[in-house]
């Protein structure tokens, strides 16, 4: 039985990191194991233009553990306002990885996003033209499409549509979460891509109602039926390419999850490498790891791939996580995953 595995240090393609006392508190979590995140710009009020990015470059920057080598990569939250030069200028200067599109009321601060996406033909036309992904939420967010079905029906309805029209835009299709999401990536060529959560490839649709409501297994898009579970695991796991990790760790305090509205967002950053280890194991894939955490993403975003390691150990003690971090403004609840992890990251 294999019981170590060394990796190339992965990145992670899809985080929030949120601001002030909440970005200090959950960042050490992910610079311990990863060398990059691509940062999620939906704070409030969100990063929408090159100048708002280098700011909250320079705040993730200050809160950065001392001697840790982490770096953010940035993206721009794009409104029906955004000016393509400034994404232009942004993506040229190396601020820029990327650009998010959030259709309007799709998710956790998405109500400055996009109602229409022919309103913003101009910058994808852009983008297209320097090569700068587009990272999608891919869920339709009318109120009569069943919320289980807003992804199936965003990729027939708003993404081919798009890509079609825009051709040489580069897409990466955010937190996959379906079989329609995980066969359309796999069918079509390398100007698209997906990203996979932890989360989606450990629950299913009914550990949210599992003896009760569990609202930190809460997120958007919603985890759905075991037969998608199993389609998003074995992208993960089958080496191709077009998918790679976005853990879309996705912090909110506890009393904000644990409400009669609960916010949508699972926080896995702490436990996110010994879950993978877990999953792969488990689908006898473990020489797929490096590639899903650490070579497919640096490949689609063309960067170098980083060039040092991490190394997992299968030990018989349980991972002794903390369940929660105590934050300034109250305790965090880390995702977990209903087993114990026996994969360490040492
Ligand atoms: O569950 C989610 N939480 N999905 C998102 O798309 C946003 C995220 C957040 O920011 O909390
Ligand atoms: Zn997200």
């Amino acid at each position: 039985m294999q019981t170590q595995v060394t990796l190339r240090r992965p990145d992670d393609w899809h985080l929030h990191l949120r601001d002030g006392e909440l970005l200090k508190a959950v960042l050490p979590a992910t610079t311990q194991h990863f060398a990059r995140a691509l940062v999620m710009p939906n704070l409030v009020p969100p990063v929408v233009t090159a100048a708002d990015a280098e700011s909250y470059r320079q705040q993730i920057q200050r809160a950065i553990p001392p001697a840790s080598p982490f770096e953010p990569l940035m993206t721009l939250y794009l409104t029906e306002a955004t000016q393509p030069d400034d994404v232009a200028e942004a993506a040229q200067s190396g601020l820029i990885k990327a650009v998010k599109l959030y259709p309007a009321g799709a998710t956790t601060n998405s109500d400055s996003g996009v109602t229409d996406v022919t309103r913003v033909t101009a910058v994808l036309e852009k983008m297209a033209e320097i090569g700068l992904p587009l990272c999608v939420h891919g869920e339709v967010t009318d109120a009569d499409i069943d919320i289980f079905d807003r992804e199936a029906v965003f990729i027939e309805k708003v993404l081919d549509p798009l890509r079609r029209r825009i051709p040489g835009l580069r897409v990466v299709m955010e937190h996959v979460t379906t079989i329609e999401g995980v066969n359309y990536v796999s069918e079509n060529d390398q100007s698209l891509a997906a990203t996979l959560t932890t989360h989606h490839l450990m629950i299913n649709r009914n550990h949210i109602f599992a003896g009760g409501i569990r609202p930190h297994y809460y997120c958007l898009p919603i985890a759905k039926r075991e037969q998608h579970r199993l389609a998003l695991r074995a992208a993960a796991v089958s080496g191709d390419s077009s998918f790679f990790l976005g853990t879309d760790s996705a912090p909110h305090l506890d009393d904000a999850k644990e409400s009669a509205c609960g916010c949508a967002g699972v926080y896995n950053a702490p436990n996110t490498l010994s879950c993978l280890a877990h999953v792969f194991e488990e689908e006898g894939a473990l020489d797929k790891l490096e590639g899903f955490v650490s070579l497919h993403g640096p490949a689609f975003y063309g960067l170098p791939v980083n060039t040092d390691s991490i190394t997992l150990e299968k030990r018989s003690t349980p991972l002794a996580a903390d369940e929660k971090l105590q934050t300034a403004s109250g305790p965090l609840t880390v995702f977990d995953p209903g087993h114990a992890l026996y994969w360490h990251v040492v």
